[in-house]
């Protein structure tokens, strides 16, 4: 079983729906197959980020979250999409078997056009731009958030149309495995955490950061009497930091009433503090060494080339390509 997935690196650290939602499976996943690739986006990113010390910033801090997080290079392959440019070679194949009307169907173009966005050809093509990046190496498995099936849909449907184009089995046909939690991390606010509704509690930005998110969790205006709704968001969070057990005490005295939010949410910035204080600490150890993160990044492109090589050679050949 051969593991994959990506990072888009477009902001300055991960927060807990990332972890929640994608990281924290990686790192499982690392443990349970024998060969596992994750790198970093950085052309995904060109979509969005127009800066180019911006973009190197974001490269880093992706990979410095995927060590911190427990990512370990001696058993994953940690390297950064840009270091293989034979995924764009790939992309071109690809994007010639690639129907006009699936592009068009994508969620994240469709949402962009909706929102009136000056669309670029590169949002346009993202998905066969992703569809590369898992047909070059090869992966059975893909484990992504809910929001990225669509593009394993994809994946697997170019896939299929460019081994029956040129009558050959050059690509694998990937599996999704779709990560169950995400859906259940919720942003401050309510709504689900993610960078655009501003509504995130980050992993590593320090505790001054981390306690005004937590202490700005969005809750009603019940009094410390009245019974609260243990399914309220303050709670769906809290319960990413309890066990079982707990968790059913902690309803109880929600129902109960007589529990004031902010000594929930006192309790959780402890807990968010404690369950990363590992993390942060291996982050810092690698933020300080980036001769360290780049010879593993480097590392990894080369066993990543040497999976990609023939995969696209197996391409050219059945498609009548080069010498
Ligand atoms: N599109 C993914 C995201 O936004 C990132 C990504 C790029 C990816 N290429 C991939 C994920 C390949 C899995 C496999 O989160």
């Amino acid at each position: 079983m051969r593991v994959l997935s990506g990072t888009k690196s477009t902001g300055d650290s991960l927060h807990l729906g990332n972890y929640f939602g994608a990281l924290r499976q990686f790192v499982a996943l690392q443990e349970k197959h024998e060969e596992s690739l994750y790198f970093i986006a950085d052309y995904h990113s060109m979509t969005t980020v127009r800066d180019a010390k911006l973009r190197r910033r974001y490269t880093m801090n992706v990979a410095l979250d995927y060590l911190a997080a427990g990512l370990d290079p001696e058993r994953a392959i940690l390297f950064r999409q840009s270091d293989i440019p034979e995924v764009c070679e790939l992309t071109w194949l690809l994007s010639s078997v690639t129907p006009m009307g699936m592009l068009e169907r994508a969620h994240a173009y469709k949402a962009a056009m909706d929102r009136d966005e000056n669309v670029d050809h590169g949002l346009f093509t993202y998905p066969v731009l992703m569809a590369a990046d898992i047909l070059l190496y090869h992966s059975d498995l893909v484990p992504v958030g809910q929001d990225q099936k669509q593009h394993i849909e994809m994946t697997r449907d170019i896939a299929q149309r460019f081994n029956h184009a040129y009558d050959c089995e050059a690509l694998v046909i990937p599996e999704p495995y779709i990560i169950k939690d995400s859906a259940v991390v919720p942003g401050t606010d309510g709504r689900k955490m993610s960078k655009s509704y501003d509504n995130t509690i980050p992993m590593f930005a320090g505790k001054k950061q981390i306690k005004k998110a937590v202490m700005g969790i969005v809750t009603d205006s019940n009094s410390v009497d009245e019974p609260k709704d243990p399914a309220a968001h303050v709670f769906q969070l809290w319960n990413l930091f309890a066990q079982a057990n707990e968790r059913e005490e902690m309803a109880e005295r929600a129902r109960a009433g007589g529990l004031g939010y902010g000594d929930v949410k006192k309790d959780l910035l402890d807990r968010v503090l404690s369950y990363f204080s590992e993390m942060t600490a291996r982050r810092e150890h690698f933020e300080a060494r980036p001769d360290e993160v780049e010879a593993i990044l480097r590392q990894g492109a080369e066993k990543a080339r040497a999976m990609a090589t023939p995969v696209l050679d197996g391409c050219r050949l059945a498609a009548g390509l080069g010498s």
